[in-house]
């Protein structure tokens, strides 16, 4: 993997294959803690969250039931993967929820956020969840673009939940997604 950070490579099973949009979605750990930072840090620049740094995530990826997804795309060498974006998600009961999820400015609109979450949708299912919940802020259009397209319905909303650095707190809403039959299925 093509990141300063070396323990990635033991993270990934070179054995695995790319899905149809050319990713592989792998789980990581400690050892990825500062990729994970990085990569936040780049993916949210734009949007005007916060960077998350590596003691974050371990805290984090600490909780029960919590897992961190890096999707990565082909390197340029045999079996090298590079990572282009991130997820972390929690499954509690019948209730995953989508913790962070982003993809490097240059890496987008090729089916990498998907990939993620149809990869954490199977898990979740496979981990007893019925349904996946997660926030996003009133003004981040790419974000509710995307989650509306994979079938989110709005369920509520925290008014001034986000700070931003130069304007008004924003409202975040609460999207929801049941896991229908075709992740029960895939889980099995
Ligand atoms: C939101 C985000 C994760 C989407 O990542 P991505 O890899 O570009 O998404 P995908 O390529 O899988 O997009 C799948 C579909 O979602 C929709 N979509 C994604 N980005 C969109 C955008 N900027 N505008 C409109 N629709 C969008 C489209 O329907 C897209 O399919 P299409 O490209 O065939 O039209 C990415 O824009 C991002 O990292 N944003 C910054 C961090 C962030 O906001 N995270 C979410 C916080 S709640």
């Amino acid at each position: 993997m093509s990141t300063d950070n070396s323990d990635q490579e033991n993270s990934v099973s070179q054995d695995d294959k790319l899905d149809a949009t050319g990713h592989m979605v792998v789980a990581v750990g400690a050892a990825s803690l500062n990729i994970l930072a990085a990569l936040h840090a780049a993916s949210f620049e734009d949007v005007g969250d916060d960077p998350w740094d590596a003691v974050a995530f371990a805290r984090m990826i600490a909780m029960p039931g919590c897992t961190a997804l890096l999707v990565c795309v082909p390197g340029d060498k045999p079996k090298a993967l590079v990572p282009v974006g991130f997820a972390v998600f929690r499954v509690a009961a019948d209730e995953a929820e989508l913790l962070t999820i982003g993809v490097l400015p240059g890496a987008r609109r090729k089916g990498a956020a998907e990939s993620v979450m149809r990869h954490i949708e199977r898990s979740a299912v496979a981990g007893g969840a019925r349904h996946l919940i997660l926030e996003v802020a009133q003004d981040n259009m790419a974000a509710r673009q995307f989650y509306l397209r994979l079938g989110f319905k709005q369920v509520g909303q925290r008014p001034d939940y986000y700070s931003r650095a130069n304007g008004p707190r924003v409202t975040a809403y609460i999207l929801r997604r049941d896991l229908n039959e075709n992740e029960q299925k895939a889980s099995n």
